[in-house]
């Protein structure tokens, strides 16, 4: 009740427009808020969990095995490509949309989305749309920069996500002042993850216009991925069930490595696929979780879905996602709090939220006859920080129509393990520190940890590894071949 009351009068400081929209948004919420509430205990039964069955998770080859038809294209007019771009690129120092970042030979995440589907309804003659979700932290940039692509063979539509309230961790209300994003309430609103895509498509009109126009299924992918091109086999694996044994939700997993470990799996579990994150695994479980033998895949979050699937399990308020509950600590010049130790601030002024979200992968479970495809590594190809930057403007990729190959060039078919250090954290910095981009061709691991600069073609093979002590520099010469080697201190090659 008490968080009725603080919603209506956040909501009456609302302009005309903005109130309408806070006014959905704020059901929502309300409706989340309430299931957090009821939820006692954690979300799974560990003895519950079970391996999924075999068939219940596909090899790609398998799929891909049956080879295409003709009608590839006809399939392809029921597709639509959706991204989720309600993300910033704060974490590689970026302001603005994720999507905005240059990740190759000046294109944007953005602009080799736009160029593959692109290419693909060219090549087949279609009409493959490209839906964006945005966020209210990306919309904004995001149009505008839209208007670039008028003249490109793809239609681009967009719809918001939802803007939901930060709460204080004690108090469990909201730490808005108002409705405004600026000033002191910036940090007192979040997107609510992806999982927010159903609701959100859905309450927006597109998801009914696009079902009316015959489109089928929508392929949705972080938009980070560059790895997350529309696969021609999968689709036609969809399209090409029987009526009443359809496919409503496919979720791309791949093998996991030591380094993904921690990624969310497929679990078989009241005898339904669900997906298993690493928040809802009780502590004694972690390991097990963890483990490469027992949990052999993760989740891509590249997934293939049935829009009227969607349509009639929001309809029916089916949908039952996992609550995921995300403590931030918020900085202490914001959130309204007064000068003293205000309810849930810590000793220096900061204040512990939590925000309520959910995952756009969690849905497999209300979907029917749900699928696993277990498809090669390169469906993955995620960049969350200038380290997978490096990789991916390296040669060890080729470009063509928007999408990246691993070069044939490389003998072995895995990347390099790329770890640098704090002073490449931003995207700029991590710039100015290569006069271009060396040579990784035979890289098989790199760290590069303080000052260090690289000159023009330096050529990187085995294993490398530059470490500058506190108060050094070290500049990599121009042409320099480093093979197996370590560099540090004053120590110059
Ligand atoms: P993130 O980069 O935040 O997540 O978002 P992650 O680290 O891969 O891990 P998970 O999948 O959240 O566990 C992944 C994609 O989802 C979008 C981001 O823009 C990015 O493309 N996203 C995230 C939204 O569109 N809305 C959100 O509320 C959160």
């Amino acid at each position: 009740n008490s968080m009725h009351c603080e919603l209506e009068k956040l909501l009456s400081t609302a302009k005309d427009a903005e109130a309408e929209i806070s006014r959905k948004d704020f059901e929502g919420f309300k409706n989340l808020f309430h299931r957090f509430l009821q939820v006692k205990g954690p979300s799974v039964d560990w003895a519950k969990i079970h391996r999924p069955p075999e068939d219940s998770i596909q090899p790609y080859e398998k799929i891909k095995g049956k080879g295409l038809p003709d009608s590839v294209a006809a399939s392809l007019n029921k597709l639509v490509v959706v991204k989720l771009n309600g993300g910033l690129g704060t974490s590689m120092g970026c302001k603005g949309p994720k999507s905005l970042i240059s990740v190759r030979n000046e294109n944007t995440f953005l602009d080799l989305t736009v160029q593959q589907i692109e290419h693909l309804n060219k090549a087949f003659n279609t009409d493959v749309p490209l839906v964006l979700m945005n966020s209210f932290n990306t919309d904004e940039d995001t149009k505008k920069i839209l208007q670039k692509y008028t003249h490109h063979r793809v239609k681009i539509h967009t719809f918001n996500q939802s803007r939901y309230p930060r709460i204080n961790k004690e108090s469990l209300l909201p730490v808005a002042t108002n409705v405004s994003t600026t000033g002191e309430n910036t940090e007192a609103w979040y997107p609510p993850g992806h999982g927010d895509i159903y609701a959100s498509f859905y309450n927006s009109g597109l998801l009914d216009k696009l079902i009316a126009e015959g489109k089928e299924y929508m392929f949705v992918s972080n938009i980070d991925n560059l790895g997350a091109t529309v696969d021609l086999h999968i689709l036609h694996h969809l399209m090409s069930q029987p009526n009443g044994k359809r496919c409503e939700f496919v979720m791309e997993v791949t093998d996991k490595t030591r380094a993904d470990v921690k990624g969310g799996t497929l679990t078989e579990y009241d005898g339904k696929l669900r997906l298993l994150e690493i928040a809802q695994v009780p502590k004694a479980h972690v390991d097990e979780f963890k483990s490469v033998t027992k949990f052999k895949i993760f989740n891509t979050n590249n997934l293939w879905v049935s829009m009227p699937a969607i349509k009639r399990l929001q309809e029916q308020n089916a949908m039952d996602l996992e609550i995921i509950v995300n403590p931030k600590l918020m900085n202490p010049r914001y959130g309204g709090s007064e000068v003293g130790v205000a309810v849930g601030q810590t000793l220096d002024g900061g204040l512990n939220v939590v925000q309520l979200e959910t995952a756009v992968g969690a849905a497999i479970k209300s979907f029917d006859n749900a699928l696993g495809i277990n498809v090669p590594r390169s469906r993955f190809l995620p960049v969350k920080t200038t380290s997978d930057l490096l990789l991916v403007m390296s040669n060890l990729y080729s470009l063509k129509d928007g999408s990246l190959t691993m070069s044939e060039r490389r003998e072995f078919p895995t990347t390099p393990h790329v770890k640098l250090g704090s002073s490449f954290t931003k995207v700029h910095d991590y710039l100015t520190r290569f006069e271009s981009i060396p040579d990784m061709l035979e890289l098989d691991h790199l760290t590069v940890s303080g000052d260090v600069t690289f000159g023009k073609q330096v050529s990187l093979k085995g294993t490398v590894i530059i470490i500058a002590n506190h108060g050094d520099r070290i500049d990599i010469p121009a042409e320099a071949l480093l093979e197996n080697k370590i560099v540090s201190g004053n120590l110059r090659i």
